[in-house]
């Protein structure tokens, strides 16, 4: 344990299901093995208006099922300026913290990086729906969107079917297209639109829904991750090229929402217990992730500077399956 007695725990930036579970492992871990606990209220913010307060084991029971964050969460643009580090580390000297645990995306671990300069150490645990942390196969969150999404566009398929129509529906993912690949595949969509492939509407998409026309198909659904266009914008091209009917959807921030799956609950209590098992060994300042299955942990510079590229086989997959 060397001289870390107690830790703190917060989340930043968007919320995901599953943060709840973490947090959870983290604090039941950290007690486990003989530390305190403080939980931070709104991301770094709460550490720097000092919205601290002392956890224990039963601080969170009843939250394993429950989407969102106890925690709440925030993108503390206060916390990016010196001063705001300053006053955070003031109040982390004040609470006797010596080390944080942070949940959240690559903003979130960009702050861990700023406050351990500061001599705070830290660990990082992914959870975004967006899956693109580039250290780790996957993200706490990501599988209950997923499933999140696939039970909208289900609904959205049957009336879609009824009147003969095309969706077009946007997906989140910020830059990222893994929301849209795997809806894409799991829902049957004729066309997945990923900013990580340039697209044109009349050869990706109009071209397709044409071909498919000729061969039968009467109802046509279209993924587009945000990152790569606005489903409004595309349903009204697609109308007016083919004249087919067409209506768009955004999804949204439901896709943030929900108890979290299976999945993310067992993969945020891995994820939580190594990093309270990195912070015993006097290991710090690190991101936790998930390699071909197995949790492992890299130097934060280090995890910040790696790249993730969207399997080309799963665009390959989705073109393929869906004619
Ligand atoms: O990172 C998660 C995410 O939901 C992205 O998919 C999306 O681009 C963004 O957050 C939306 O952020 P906000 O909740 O601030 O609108």
């Amino acid at each position: 344990m060397g001289d870390i007695k107690t830790i703190g725990v917060l989340t930043s930036g968007g919320d995901a299901p599953g943060m709840n579970p973490a947090i959870r492992a983290v604090v039941r871990a950290a007690i486990f093995n003989g530390f305190n606990v403080k939980g931070i209220r709104h991301g770094y913010n709460g550490l720097i208006n000092d919205d601290i307060f002392d956890m224990n084991l039963r601080s969170v029971s009843e939250i394993i099922h429950r989407g969102g964050t106890m925690l709440y969460t925030a993108r503390s643009l206060e916390f990016q300026t010196l001063e705001g580090q300053l006053k955070a580390v003031e109040n982390c000297k004040k609470h006797g913290i010596d080390a944080l645990v942070v949940i959240g995306g690559d903003g979130t671990f960009r702050g861990a990086q700023a406050i351990s300069r500061h001599g705070i150490r830290t660990i990082g645990i992914p959870g975004t729906i967006d899956n693109d942390i580039a250290c780790s196969d996957y993200t706490i969150g990501f599988d209950t969107a997923l499933n999140t999404a696939m039970e909208m566009i289900d609904k959205l398929r049957d009336t879609t079917q009824s009147h003969e129509r095309c969706s077009v529906v946007e997906v989140m993912g910020r830059h990222a297209g893994y929301i849209a690949v795997n809806t894409g595949i799991a829902t049957g969509a004729l066309c997945v639109l990923v900013p990580e492939q340039p697209w044109d509407i009349d050869k990706d998409v109009i071209a397709r829904i044409k071909e498919t026309q000729a061969e039968g198909k009467k109802n046509f659904l279209i993924i587009v991750a945000e990152g790569a266009g606005k489903a409004l914008k595309i349903a009204e091209q697609i109308q007016e090229k083919t004249g087919l009917d067409t209506r768009g959807t955004v999804l949204g921030h439901v896709q943030r929402g929900g108890s979290p799956s299976m999945r993310d609950r067992v993969v945020a209590a891995q994820m939580g217990v190594h990093a309270i098992e990195l912070l015993q060994a006097g290991i710090y300042n690190r991101v936790v992730a998930m390699k071909n299955d197995a949790i492992v942990d890299y130097e934060i510079e280090e995890a910040l500077n790696m790249k993730k590229e969207l399997d080309p086989l799963m665009l390959g997959v989705a073109k393929v399956v869906s004619i």
